[in-house]
């Protein structure tokens, strides 16, 4: 038994070296934690349970039967955070660099399928050179059964995916098909084909962190919904977005025990700038309504226009869509709409209620807008919270017009409760251009055109510029003051937790993609 237990200590020690310490000091040089490094880190202390350590691959070819190692390029197992149940791959890119073979894909499968049985998240720790070369289409069909997991668990349980290295070819489209991708900056890359080919293609020449670093994909594509300076920071990052989301799409997210107070929060009477053009900071009436430092923003850096993000309210967990009048007015452009909309499908997925925030001045016009399909973007929006059966409450804080106030959760397209601050504006267009329109010959004909449009103007804000049109109509429920805002909707989102939606029959609905 003794000899036994010594051969058994001795395989396991030798497993958990990966390719060797050689390449794990390359791994640390290169600023990048090793995969179990990175599982540990991830997990709460002690919790990890490996899972397939001595798994070898099976090629001959290329001499690889005498190039073994246990564990064949990926660390998988499960283990808890914050106390909650989580799976986990990471790949090792001190083995074949972390490249996936017909057993990695394998192990990686094999987690992926206890995670759907158990109802409990899968998180991915990305860093691989793609395809195990020496396999050919035992890769590739490798990465096919990932794929077809990853679309399987879709909006059944939480897929998080952290890119902290290379991640290049189709294996992008693992992490592209999971709720959320975090990378971390300067030590990963994500794109379908690297710098040589393009060089050879397009001719342009780009260096890899401009082609698909961390940066870009933040700021430029939308790839990334988040970004971290580091391994260790990145890793954190993930166990904080845990805390806001359920274990799968049967549980509600955890909240925090909260006792309803007076809940007043006079700082949002202060933050409407007095003249309708000028903007104010969004951010700032989402935390004077949201618990404490309890926001948490997805895709921070891209189409800046409209914010989204986890938060809490009374101790429970909301999603939040906000246009943002400090970027580009709070426009709905193309980017923005399927930001918004891609947000409202994993709330609506995993049983976050929605918060929308409103101050619209409508959709962004011109050619780029139109011909880069700002049609079919914005109906994503609409699609994606028509079709949203959490509970969904809206704010109009400001501005509310044309087709956006239609597409910003309202009363119309299923919105629970609708609220509106008394400086809220709804119609169908801005008064100048509406006036310009409806009186244009009453002001041409007028002495004084400049004045008669002016006097046109005000009576058309007179009439419409305010919440009590839609509020008479019910389209609005209540016009509150900003101050006690918190308060209304800590107390609505209670009021809706049984909330129950009937759906038609169908397969499925056929959201404009
Ligand atoms: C087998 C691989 C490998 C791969 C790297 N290695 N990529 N082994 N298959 N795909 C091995 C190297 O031989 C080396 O082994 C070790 O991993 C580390 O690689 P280095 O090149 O020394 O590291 P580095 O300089 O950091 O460069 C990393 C890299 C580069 C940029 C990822 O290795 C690279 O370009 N690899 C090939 C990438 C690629 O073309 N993959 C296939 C893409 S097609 P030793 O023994 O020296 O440590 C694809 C299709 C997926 O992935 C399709 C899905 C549908």
């Amino acid at each position: 038994m003794e000899d036994k237990i010594q051969k058994l200590q001795e395989k396991l020690a030798e497993a958990r070296l990966g390719g060797g310490q050689k390449r794990i000091d390359k791994q640390h040089e290169n600023k990048k934690l090793t995969a179990r490094e990175r599982v540990m880190y991830l997990l709460d202390k002690d919790s990890f349970e490996e899972l397939g350590i001595l798994v070898t691959h099976r090629t001959t070819d290329f001499g690889m039967a005498d190039q073994q190692f246990y564990g064949d390029g990926v660390v998988t197992g499960y283990g808890t955070i914050h106390g909650r149940l989580v799976y986990v791959f990471a790949q090792d890119f001190t083995v074949f660099g972390g490249s996936l073979s017909e057993t990695h894909a394998e192990k990686i499968c094999k987690v992926m399928d206890l995670a759907v049985k158990a109802g409990a998240p899968i998180i991915g720790l990305n860093d691989s050179g793609g395809a195990r070369i020496q396999e050919g289409v035992r890769s590739l069909g490798g990465y096919a059964d990932i794929f077809y997991r990853n679309v399987r668990a879709s909006g059944v349980i939480p897929q998080l995916s952290a890119v902290m290295g290379p991640c290049a070819g189709g294996a992008v489209y693992s992490p592209a098909m999971t709720d959320f991708i975090t990378m971390v900056e300067q030590t990963s890359y994500m794109f379908v084909t690297g710098p040589n080919v393009v060089k050879t293609v397009t001719n342009e020449t780009v260096s890899a962190e401009e082609l698909g670093g961390a940066q870009t994909h933040a700021a430029k594509s939308g790839v990334a919904h988040r970004t971290a300076p580091n391994d260790a920071a990145c890793l954190l990052d993930l166990r904080t977005l845990l805390t806001y989301i359920p274990q799968n799409n049967r549980e509600l997210p955890p909240s925090l025990p909260y006792e309803l107070g007076e809940e007043y929060r006079e700082a949002l009477q202060e933050i409407i700038p007095a003249n309708p053009n000028q903007p104010y900071d969004m951010k700032e009436v989402i935390s004077g309504i949201i618990d404490t430092d309890s926001f948490f923003e997805i895709h921070e850096q891209f189409a800046d226009n409209i914010i989204t993000g986890f938060a809490r309210l009374g101790g429970r967990s909301i999603g939040v869509i906000a246009n943002q009048p400090l970027a580009l007015a709070g426009v709905l452009d193309a980017d923005s709409s399927r930001k918004a909309a891609r947000f409202t499908r994993f709330c609506d997925s995993f049983n976050i209620p929605l918060l929308v925030l409103v101050d619209v001045p409508g959709f962004l016009p011109g050619t780029d807008q139109e011909w880069n399909g700002i049609i079919v973007h914005g109906a994503k929006l609409l699609y994606a919270l028509s079709e949203a059966t959490v509970p969904r409450i809206t704010l109009i804080t400001r501005k509310a017009y044309g087709g956006a106030y239609d597409v910003m959760n309202s009363k119309h397209i299923g919105a629970d409760l609708n609220y509106a601050w008394p400086v809220a504006e709804i119609a169908v267009m801005g008064a100048k251009g509406a006036s310009e329109i409806i009186f244009r010959k009453e002001i041409n004909a007028a002495a004084n055109p400049t004045e008669k449009l002016a006097e046109k103007e005000a009576e058309y804000a007179d009439t419409f510029a305010n919440p009590y049109r839609a509020a008479r109509r019910g389209f609005i429920d209540e016009v509150i003051l900003p101050r006690e805002t918190r308060r209304k909707l800590i107390r609505g989102f209670a009021s809706l937790e049984k909330k129950e939606v009937e759906q038609p029959r169908r397969k499925h609905g056929n959201i404009p993609l």
